[in-house]
C-alpha cells in the first residue's frame, strides 16, 4: 500500500465518502447462489462499511442502492431489493439515533413502494437534527433525471421572476441538486472491477478522487475501506493548479 505524501491537506480523510456498490450478483453467481443471496449480503456490508467510515473520520457517506434504471430488472429482483431496503432501514433505525447518524436521500423517493417512502420519511425526520454523520442512500437515483429535475425548478423560479437568466451561475443549479447542502464527494468507490459512473453524481464528482476495486461488494468490508482511504491520502488533488502552486 502506498505511504501518504509529505502533504498536509492530502492527510486528511475525506470528508465525503460515495460508493457504487457493484458485483452483488456475480458474487452470488460465483457461490451457485439467488442473485438476492448477494443483494442480503451487500445489505450487511453496508452496516459494516457505515461503521469503518465513521472510525475513518468521514462525516458524509452516500451509497448508490437502487438507481433509476435498476426498474428495468427482473420483478422479482426489484421487489425483492424494495423488501430488503425496507428491512435494511428498520433494522438500522436504532444505529442512527444511538450514535446521532443523520439519515438522507437523494433521487426520486415518490415512486417508490408506500412501506419504504413512509420509513424513510420517518427516519428522515427523526434523526434530522443530528450531526455526527451523514448517511445518504441514493434511491431510484440518476444524474441525468437529477438535473433535468434541477433544470425544471430553475425555469420554474425564472417564470415566476424570481431569478433571471443572467443571474443562473453554477452555485444557482448547485442548490436545485438532490446534493444541494452536501459537499461534493472527495472519494468515489466502485466496487466490483467495473470503471464507469453509471449516471452517478456525475456533476458532484467533477474533482473527486476515483478508487476501483476489483472485489465485490460483498466482501469489501472495513479493511477494504481503509486501503481506499489510505489510497486517497496519498493522492494529490489539485483542481485544474500546477503542483508547484500547490506547494506555495
Ligand atoms: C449492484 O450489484 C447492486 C445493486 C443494484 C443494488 C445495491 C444493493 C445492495 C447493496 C443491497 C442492499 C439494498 C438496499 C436497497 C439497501 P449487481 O446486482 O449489479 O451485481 P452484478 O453486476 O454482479 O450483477
Amino acid at each position: 500500500m502506498p505511504k501518504p505524501k509529505d502533504n498536509k491537506s492530502s492527510q486528511c480523510p475525506p470528508k465525503h465518502v460515495a460508493i457504487i456498490m457493484d458485483g452483488n450478483g456475480r458474487w452470488a453467481k460465483e457461490r451457485g447462489k439467488a442473485r438476492i443471496q448477494g443483494h442480503r449480503q451487500g445489505a450487511r456490508q453496508i452496516e459494516e462499511v457505515i461503521r469503518a467510515a465513521r472510525d475513518e473520520g468521514v462525516k458524509y457517506l452516500t451509497l448508490y442502492a437502487f438507481s433509476s434504471e435498476n426498474w428495468n430488472r427482473p420483478k422479482a429482483e426489484v421487489d425483492a431489493l424494495m423488501s430488503l431496503l425496507a428491512s435494511a432501514i428498520k433494522k438500522n433505525a436504532p444505529y442512527f439515533v444511538k450514535n446521532r447518524i443523520r439519515f438522507n436521500t437523494i433521487g426520486y423517493i415518490s415512486a417508490l413502494p408506500s412501506k419504504c417512502v413512509e420509513s424513510i420519511k420517518n427516519l428522515v425526520e427523526t434523526t434530522k437534527e443530528y450531526d455526527s454523520g451523514v448517511l445518504t442512500l441514493a434511491l431510484n437515483y440518476g444524474s441525468r433525471d437529477e438535473i433535468t429535475r434541477a433544470i425544471k425548478k430553475l425555469l420554474i423560479k425564472a417564470k415566476d421572476s424570481e431569478i433571471s437568466p443572467e443571474q443562473i451561475t453554477w452555485n444557482s443549479l448547485e442548490q436545485m441538486l438532490d446534493t444541494a447542502g452536501m459537499p461534493d464527494p472527495d472519494l468515489l468507490i466502485r466496487t466490483s472491477g467495473e470503471m464507469r459512473l453509471s449516471n452517478y453524481l456525475m456533476l458532484q464528482s467533477a474533482y473527486s478522487e476515483l478508487y476501483f476495486t476489483k472485489t465485490y461488494w460483498p466482501d469489501f468490508g472495513r479493511d477494504e475501506f481503509h486501503k481506499a482511504v489510505m489510497e486517497y491520502k496519498c493522492r494529490e488533488r489539485r483542481y485544474g493548479l500546477t503542483a508547484d502552486q500547490l506547494k506555495k
